[in-house]
């Protein structure tokens, strides 16, 4: 699908393609700059997000945005979204009918924006664009090069809340990204 960002935005907005836009208060797109070097994949919107049509912006999106603040990044530098662009009710992972469904949406994000790093928040982001056989527990921080782009799965917010003892790991997670666009920058791959 080779859209422009009004093109999609407006075909997420309406989608019906799966049971999930029964129940959404908000379409969840994604947000931050449509030209970012650093995208973020999470799994799906959870209450907070579809309430305000905003990603990560709930308990898991605070500590996110703080994870980001600590590689002296905004979110507005970045971009972030998600596999599904609906809730799934009580929270529960996306089908695979409602992430297939949803998932020309994730690739035509990725064609606009470019990015050149792709953090993916926890398994159900990496299942669906890497690797379908991840363990975050062994497998975070660890570099996937598709197609010259950088992809590394690390920790889901909400399971270091759940776990703050895992913070650590993530947070040597963020400085390999902090060095990884570094690296990139110095190469002269920064250029935008
Ligand atoms: N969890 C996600 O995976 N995505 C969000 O947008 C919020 C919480």
């Amino acid at each position: 699908m080779r859209v422009s960002w009004p093109e999609l935005l407006e075909a997420i907005g309406s989608c019906e393609k799966c049971g999930l836009c029964e129940r959404r208060t908000h379409v969840v797109p994604g947000e931050g700059d449509p030209h970012a070097r650093l995208m973020f994949i999470g799994e799906g919107p959870g209450q907070e997000e579809d309430r305000q049509g905003r990603p990560f912006v709930g308990p898991s999106g605070e500590l996110l945005t703080r994870m980001i603040h600590a590689i002296g990044m905004e979110r507005s530098e970045v971009y972030i979204c998600n596999i599904v662009k609906c809730r799934p009710p009580m929270n529960r992972n996306p089908m695979p009918e409602e992430a297939a469904a949803c998932l020309g949406y994730l690739r035509a994000q990725f064609a606009l924006v470019r990015p050149q790093v792709v953090v993916l928040l926890g398994k159900v982001a990496c299942q669906y664009t890497v690797k379908d056989q991840v363990f975050i527990t062994r497998d975070h921080g660890r570099w996937y090069q598709q197609k010259g782009v950088w992809f590394m799965p690390t920790y889901h917010p909400s399971a270091l809340l759940r776990d703050p003892a895992k913070k650590r790991e993530a947070w040597e997670d963020f400085q390999k990204i902090k060095q990884k666009l570094n690296e990139l920058a110095g190469a002269g791959e920064g250029e935008r």
